[in-house]
C-alpha cells in the first residue's frame, strides 16, 4: 500500500490549503493509500540560515519532517499563493528537508524516489496556479530533478 505524506504550505488556522489537503487525503485513502496528514504549524522551523545550521545542525523539527518523508512513498502538497509564488513556509520547509544530517547521507535523501501531487486553494481569481508553476519548476524540476520519478 502506498504511503502518502500530506501537508500544506500554510500554518494559518482555518487555512484553505490545509482543508484541501485533508479532502485530497480522503480521496487518496478511498483508493487504497495510507495517508498521514500533518500540519506544518506543528513543526515550527527557523528561517534557513547556513550559519545556524553550521553551529547547531538540523533543528529537531527538520529531522522529524525528514524522517516522515523517508517513511512515505509520495507527497500531497497544497500551497497558498503569495505574490504569485508558493509560500515562504513551504520553501523554508523544503530547504531544511533538503539538508543532510551527516556527511555520509546521500544528497536530498528525503526526496529520492518520491511521487508528488501539488495543489493550491486561493480566493484569488487564478486559484493559486501561478504559485504551482513556480513550485513545480523551481522545486521539483530544478532542486530535485534527478530524484523525482514522476510529478503529477
Ligand atoms: C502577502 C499576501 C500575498 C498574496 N498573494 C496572492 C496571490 O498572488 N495570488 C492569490 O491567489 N492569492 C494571494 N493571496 C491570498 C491568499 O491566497 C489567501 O490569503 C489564502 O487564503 C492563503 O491560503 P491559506 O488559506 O491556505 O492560508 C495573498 C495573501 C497575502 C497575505
Amino acid at each position: 500500500m502506498a504511503k502518502i505524506l500530506a501537508f500544506s504550505g500554510s500554518a494559518r488556522e482555518n487555512s484553505y490549503n490545509q482543508k484541501l489537503v485533508k479532502i485530497a487525503a480522503l480521496g487518496a485513502s478511498k483508493v487504497g493509500a495510507e495517508v498521514t496528514v500533518i500540519n506544518l504549524a506543528d513543526y515550527p522551523l527557523p528561517l534557513y540560515n547556513a550559519d545556524l545550521e553550521k553551529e547547531q545542525g538540523l533543528p529537531e523539527n527538520a529531522k522529524k519532517l525528514k524522517q516522515l518523508m523517508l517513511e512515505h512513498d509520495g507527497l500531497l502538497i497544497a500551497s497558498p499563493e503569495y505574490n504569485s509564488a508558493f509560500s515562504a513556509l513551504l520553501k523554508n520547509t523544503i530547504d531544511w528537508m533538503s539538508r543532510a544530517e551527516s556527511s555520509d547521507e546521500k544528497p536530498l535523501a528525503a526526496y529520492q524516489g518520491k511521487v508528488a501531487a501539488i495543489m493550491a486553494a486561493s480566493p484569488g481569481a487564478l486559484g493559486g496556479i501561478r504559485g504551482l508553476v513556480f513550485l513545480r519548476n523551481k522545486l521539483f524540476l530544478k532542486l530535485i530533478k534527478h530524484f523525482i520519478k514522476r510529478v503529477f
